[in-house]
């Protein structure tokens, strides 16, 4: 039993050919942040269900808890007192976590913890000042329902879920290196988590390993037997469905086709465009484009598919501009997002023209359809793609 879960927590961590990413592990700084703040409360705890201490013994829990919550790099941290906690503390943590740029479904939680990280933090501040024992206790107590508050519970999304909330009904449960994949539809093979908009729908786990697998910190709604995988559906699993719905639909529009070769993007936009592929997209894409984690974006086979199913440059502007990246929609400035699709279109051979790209949702691109283009060269003829400069 126990050798079945070490080695998938193993898959879970590395699975996936997606090469480790640069940004910090945000899914890795929850369960830390939530860590420290479990060493600040046993702090609390033990000081409050104590007998045989004196003033001395009160102020030393109440700097113990403060430094777990701030961290070192506070000016509240006080070292003489020691760290209960991993020194980066459950504000250091969260303010890394807040630090990147762009937003995820889960920021609103991660602010909210912060506030009531802030909140506890002055209420110890507050209860080192006390001179009778009954004040220092009540700013105690008013800590602790604050980081109750923090932790919150996982079968709520947005602020009052707090971290487990946001941790079990967001992209913030995937550790990194995970499998990710469409949580619209069904999992083809497991470990994987499904995800829709930046929202967790579920997580796949093989039969045999999920009874004792299952991610610490998910909240489960639902359990479904598929084949040999076990799907865990997370709470929000209905309101990402329903985001499903909303890109079928506009996947569904019908277009007017255009004949001539499109030219839809200028040069330095795909030249800018390489960079913003490299830090966002390759992990999941690959670097010849043919797909990891997620499916391949550019050559033969994606113009192809492209092609069947009738895409114009509306809806892949769509899928990359508000469902990309996968695991943080919506992250990427405008003009990167434009730059990154500027770069996928000269990847797929498209040639450059003198209209930018547009940064911002233009009707025209429904007249542009997505496809293999007649009489050019691909520099890859096997893969069909086109290098970038
Ligand atoms: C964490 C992994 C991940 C990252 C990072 C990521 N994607 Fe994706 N991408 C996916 C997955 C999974 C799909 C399939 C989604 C679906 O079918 O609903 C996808 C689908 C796509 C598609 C549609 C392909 C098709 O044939 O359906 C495009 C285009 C795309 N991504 C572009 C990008 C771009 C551009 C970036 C960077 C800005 C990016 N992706 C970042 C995982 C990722």
């Amino acid at each position: 039993m126990r050798t079945i879960a070490l080695s998938l927590v193993a898959v879970l961590v590395l699975g996936g050919a997606a090469p480790a990413r640069s940004a910090p592990d945000d899914h890795a700084g929850a369960i830390a942040a939530l860590a420290d703040m479990r060493a600040a409360i046993a702090e609390i705890v033990r000081i409050e269900d104590g007998y045989a201490v004196g003033h001395a013994a009160y102020l030393r829990a109440a700097h113990r808890a403060m430094n777990a919550l701030v961290g070192r790099r506070d000016d509240g941290y006080a070292a003489s007192f020691g760290d209960p906690g991993d020194g980066v503390g459950t504000l250091g943590h969260l303010d890394r976590m807040l630090d990147q740029t762009g937003s995820s479904q889960w920021t609103p939680a991660v602010q909210g913890a912060k506030a009531n990280v802030l909140a506890a933090a002055a209420n110890l501040q507050s209860a080192l000042g006390q001179k009778q024992m009954e004040d220092y206790q009540a700013d105690l107590t008013r800590a602790l329902a604050s980081l109750a508050l923090v932790a919150g519970r996982s079968t709520e999304g947005g602020v009052l879920g707090g971290l487990n909330g946001a941790l079990a009904n967001t992209s913030l449960a995937v550790p990194v290196g995970a499998s990710v994949v469409s949580g619209c539809a069904a999992p083809k093979s497991a470990p994987a988590y499904g995800v829709v908009a930046g929202k967790l729908a579920y997580v796949a786990l093989p039969r045999s390993a999920a009874a004792t697998a299952i991610p610490a910190g998910l909240g489960v709604s639902r359990v479904e037997l598929l084949g040999d995988t076990v799907v865990l559906y997370a709470p929000l699993a209905r309101a990402a469905a329903a985001s499903c719905s909303k890109v079928s639909r506009l996947q569904r529009t019908r277009v007017v086709a255009r004949t001539s070769v499109p030219a839809p993007y200028v040069a330095a936009q795909a030249h800018a465009g390489i960079k913003v592929y490299a830090r966002a997209c390759l992990q999941c894409h690959g670097a010849d484009l043919q797909g990891t984690a997620g499916p391949g974006v550019a050559g033969t086979d994606f113009l192809k598919n492209a092609q069947q199913n009738k895409w114009t440059l509306s809806e892949l502007r769509t899928t990359i501009f508000e469902n990309m990246p996968f695991s943080n929609p919506g992250s990427l400035t405008p003009k990167e997002y434009a730059d990154v699709t500027a770069f996928l279109l000269a990847a797929n051979c498209y040639p450059a023209g003198s209209t930018p790209f547009p940064a911002t949702a233009s009707p025209a691109l429904k007249t542009v359809k997505l496809g293999p283009i007649p009489g050019v060269k691909p520099t890859n003829a096997k893969l069909g793609t086109c290098t970038v400069r």
